[in-house]
Parts: C-alpha cells; structure tokens; sequence
C-alpha cells in the first residue's frame, strides 16, 4: 500500500515545504512592501511635517489616518533625512527607557498604561495644553515627557524617566509619525474613536 511507503510521505512533505516556502517568500515581499517608510501603510518620515486626522472608512469598516495640510512640527519643516534621524533618535529613547514594559506600540508591549499607538491623536492633549501653560499638541507633550509625575492626569502615574528636552521632542516626533502609519484600525478601542462614534 502507499500509505505504508515512506517515500510517499517524505515526498509529500518535501513538496508541502517547497510549496510553503514559495508562499512565505511572497507574503514577505508584500509585507515589506506595505510597512516601509512610504508604502502602502507606512508614511513617509516627512509626514511629521502635516497635519494628521482620523476618518471612519466605511468600505474596511474602521478609522483611518488622514494626512493632510501643512503642519510641521515644532513649526520646522524638515526634510526626509533629518526626519528620518529624529525619529530614529526617537525610537533609541523609547528603547532606552523600556516603555514597552508599560505602553503598547504597533501590538507589541503592555498595557499598564495607555497604548501609544495613536497618542498623538489624543483629545487630552488640549487640555494638558491648558495645564502645562504651552499652546501647541507638542509642546505640551514634551513637558509632559520630561516631568510626568508633576502633570499626572490618570490613576496610574508615569514614573519620570530622566528624559532631556531634545529627547523629549524625538518621541514625539516619533509618536506622530506612528499615528500616521495605517494600522489596519489598530487599536480598536481607541479614545478619539470613541469619542467620534
Ligand atoms: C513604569 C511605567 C511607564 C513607563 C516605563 C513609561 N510610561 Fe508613559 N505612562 C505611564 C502611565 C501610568 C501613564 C498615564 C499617566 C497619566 O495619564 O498621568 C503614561 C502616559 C504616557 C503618555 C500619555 C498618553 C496619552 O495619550 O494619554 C505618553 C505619551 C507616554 N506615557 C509616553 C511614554 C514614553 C515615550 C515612555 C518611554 C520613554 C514611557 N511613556 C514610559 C507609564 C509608563
């Protein structure tokens, strides 16, 4: 019988995993595609440059990032290679201070404290403007990051981190291009988008 010869199942299994590579190495060219700087769902870094606002799309069923009008952060427009390296810079503090051991970002960390994937959306951050005496989203951020302990606003309190004020205005930098990135509606609970339902 067939089903008793080994080489029926060693090819069956060599032809699965040939098969199954070929799929793999296609999706993984697809993924590259959609998550590089500039891809289908990624921005590119110079997106800090513009305004960013959330839509619902009714065709996927979930809130989209829109870019729009010019808005360049801390009022510089920055070209491509010094956006990339402020917010690579960024992405070195995050890494530096763990804060995935408290927030989540793009899914991967905790969920101690707020999910930071779209932070930079947050409504609060108007009235933290207010509190922390600055008129712009990212000034009051960056006060926010160098002392959190003095504008505590939750139950929880963020721990304050040593963080410079030039380290401070790389995460944001870094937070706003992360708010651009199309997350496939991720995440889905969201503060602004309950607040718009
Ligand atoms: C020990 C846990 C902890 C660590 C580490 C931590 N945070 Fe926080 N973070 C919190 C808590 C708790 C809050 C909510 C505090 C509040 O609202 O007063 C918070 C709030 C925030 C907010 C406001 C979010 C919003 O939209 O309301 C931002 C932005 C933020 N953290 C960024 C960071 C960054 C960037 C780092 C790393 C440099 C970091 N945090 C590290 C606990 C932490």
């Amino acid at each position: 019988m067939v089903v008793d010869d080994p080489a029926f199942w060693r090819a069956g299994a060599i032809s699965t995993i040939a098969v199954m590579s070929v799929v793999l190495i296609m999706l993984t060219i697809d993924s590259l595609a959609a998550i590089s700087p500039g891809g289908s769902h990624v921005p590119p870094y110079t997106v800090i440059n513009q305004h960013i606002d959330y839509k619902f799309d009714s065709n996927r069923g979930f809130d989209v990032p829109v870019i729009s009008g010019a808005e360049p952060l801390f009022g510089k427009s920055l070209d491509e290679a010094t956006a990339a390296a402020l917010i690579d810079r960024g992405k070195m503090v995050i890494q530096s201070r763990a804060c995935i051991d408290c927030h989540t970002f793009f899914g991967n960390g905790a969920y101690y404290a707020p999910d930071l994937t779209k932070a930079w959306l947050d409504p609060d951050w108007e009235g933290w403007q207010a509190v922390t005496g600055t008129d712009t989203r990212e000034a009051a951020m960056v006060k926010f990051l160098m002392d959190p302990e003095q504008y505590r606003t939750w139950t929880r309190a963020m721990p304050n981190l040593g963080v410079s004020e030039e380290e401070a205005q790389s995460l944001v930098a870094y937070l706003k291009w992360m708010a651009a990135v199309d997350t496939n509606g991720f995440p889905p609970n969201f503060n602004q988008i309950e607040k718009r339902q």
